[in-house]
This record gives structure tokens, sequence and C-alpha cells, in this order.
């Protein structure tokens, strides 16, 4: 079965982009096959693989429009990609008075998932439309999160919309995977607020803990992920732990 993963979280910066990125090429690397769908306007993920705006005929925001099949660019073997555009921005409003406008996305993927292990959405730093076709899509949620007190208010904003989804438009919809990135271990407060992360997710919390990384912030220039960028730096060891665990879930989730 395709395991849907959707990764949010409405603060932008904390690491969401980044993390598709590296579990995606992550998990290529293990041969499942990946697709990553960039659902945010800024195109971030659709750039960090070196794909250009201007080369992308087929974008999320043309298919989500109707104009076009969701039509997937090949990264390698395993892993393909559905690029933004920056144009994705007014989709929003085009799209606010379209009947079923919450299911147009995930019935686009129902025509394609069954290629692919696992879809993983780069979500908006919102929690709009784009975002509710990501959770209505998916059957998980994973959450990156900054180890800071602030960052721990905001999940209640993210955990209630995620709580609706489920009520009314996707009831398999779970929080199945909480992490930290920019982790820095001899912080106190860090420890603290992973402490406090954990209490409330319990065993849904990675132990992955992704560290603040020069190479992460710099392997988007060159195009490429972690592992092909430099796979000896801490931020590829962090996202290959990660990787391990998401893949050890499988195991539960196809009993
Ligand atoms: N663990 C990390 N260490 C260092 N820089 C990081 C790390 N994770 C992300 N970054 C950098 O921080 C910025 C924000 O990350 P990004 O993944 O784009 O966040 P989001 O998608 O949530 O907005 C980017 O410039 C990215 O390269
Ligand atoms: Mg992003």
């Amino acid at each position: 079965m395709t395991r849907i993963i959707a990764v949010s979280n409405h603060k932008g910066g904390v690491g969401k982009t980044t993390s598709v990125v590296n579990i995606g090429a992550g998990l290529a690397t293990k041969k499942r096959k990946v697709l990553l769908v960039d659902m945010d306007p800024q195109a971030n993920l659709t750039l960090s693989f070196g794909i250009s705006e201007t080369n992308t005929e087929n974008t999320i925001y043309k298919a989500l429009l109707g104009e076009c099949e969701l039509v997937p660019i090949k990264v390698n073997k395993y892993l393909d990609v559905v690029p933004a555009e920056l144009d994705l921005s007014g989709a929003e409003s085009e799209l606010a008075a379209e009947a079923g406008r919450e299911f147009i996305f995930a019935e686009l993927l129902d025509k394609i998932k069954d290629n692919y292990d696992y879809v993983i959405i780069d979500c908006p730093p919102s929690l709009g439309l784009l975002t509710v076709n990501a959770f209505t899509a998916a059957s998980e949620v994973f959450i990156p999160l900054q180890p800071h007190y602030l960052a721990i208010k905001g999940l209640t904003k993210i955990i209630e919309v995620i709580n609706k989804i489920k009520k009314r438009l996707n009831k398999g919809l779970e929080i199945t995977g909480v992490f930290v990135t920019t982790y820095d271990r001899r912080k106190i407060l860090h420890r603290d607020v992973l402490g406090t992360i954990r209490t409330y997710f319990q065993d849904r919390v990675f132990n992955a803990k992704i560290r603040d990384n020069i190479a992460l912030a710099e392997a988007p220039s060159a195009g490429v992920d972690i592992f092909s960028y430099n796979p000896e730096c801490n931020g590829a060891a962090d996202y290959m732990q990660l990787v391990k665990e998401i893949i050890k879930m499988e195991k539960k989730i196809n009993q």
C-alpha cells in the first residue's frame, strides 16, 4: 500500500522542504519508489532538485486547475517530483468556489499513486486550501519542528485543523511522525522542548533529531539532495536515521 505523507507546519523555515527532499532521496536509496509533490507556491522543492520553473510544462498548479494530469518529472530511478510554479499562489483563490475543492488533489493522485511506495507532499507555510488538499489525500502527517517554546504553541492550530479534516473529509488521517530540526543537544531549551513534545506525542516522536548543518542549506544550490552533496556530513547521517525509522513503520502499517 502506498504511504501518502503530508509534511506540514504552518510556520515557515522549520525545515519542511529540506525534510521532504532528503527523506525522499533517502527512501530512494533504500529502493522505495517515491513521488514528491511540491504543494508550496514558493516552489522551493522544485528548485532544490534543480528543476527550473521555466522548463516545467505540467505543474501542480495546472493540474489543480484541471488543465493537465499530475505529470511527475524523473529525478532518478526511484525518485519523481511533481513541480510547482509561482502561479500556484493564485490557485487557492481560483479554486475557492469550486465544488469539492478539498478533494481535487486526492482525485488526481488516485490515478498515479499505485506506481509508488511513498508519496510525500511538501505543504506551504499555511493551513489554507492547498494544505487541506494535501491532508485530504494523505494517510499520514509528519510535523517538523524547531525546538523553541513558541513552536509548541503553534501546534494547537495544526492539530485543530487535522482533527476537523479527520471528522469531515478524511477519517484515516493521523499525525504519525513529529521530529525536531536544527537541534542542539547542548542547549537546555532544546532538550526541554523535546521533552514536552514527547510528553504530548509520545511514540509518535521520531528518535532521529536533525542537527543544524550548513551542508543541508548548501545542497539546494547544487540542485541535489544531502546524500549526493555530502554523504559524510551530520545532515546526511541524521536524515538517514530518520529514513530508517520511517521504513521500520512499514511493518506496522502493512499489518
Ligand atoms: N538542519 C538544518 N541545518 C541548517 N540549515 C537548515 C536545516 N534545515 C533547513 N535549513 C535551512 O533553513 C531554511 C529553511 O528551511 P526549509 O526546509 O526551506 O523550511 P520550510 O520549508 O519549513 O520553510 C533553508 O534555507 C534551509 O536550507
Ligand atoms: Mg518550504
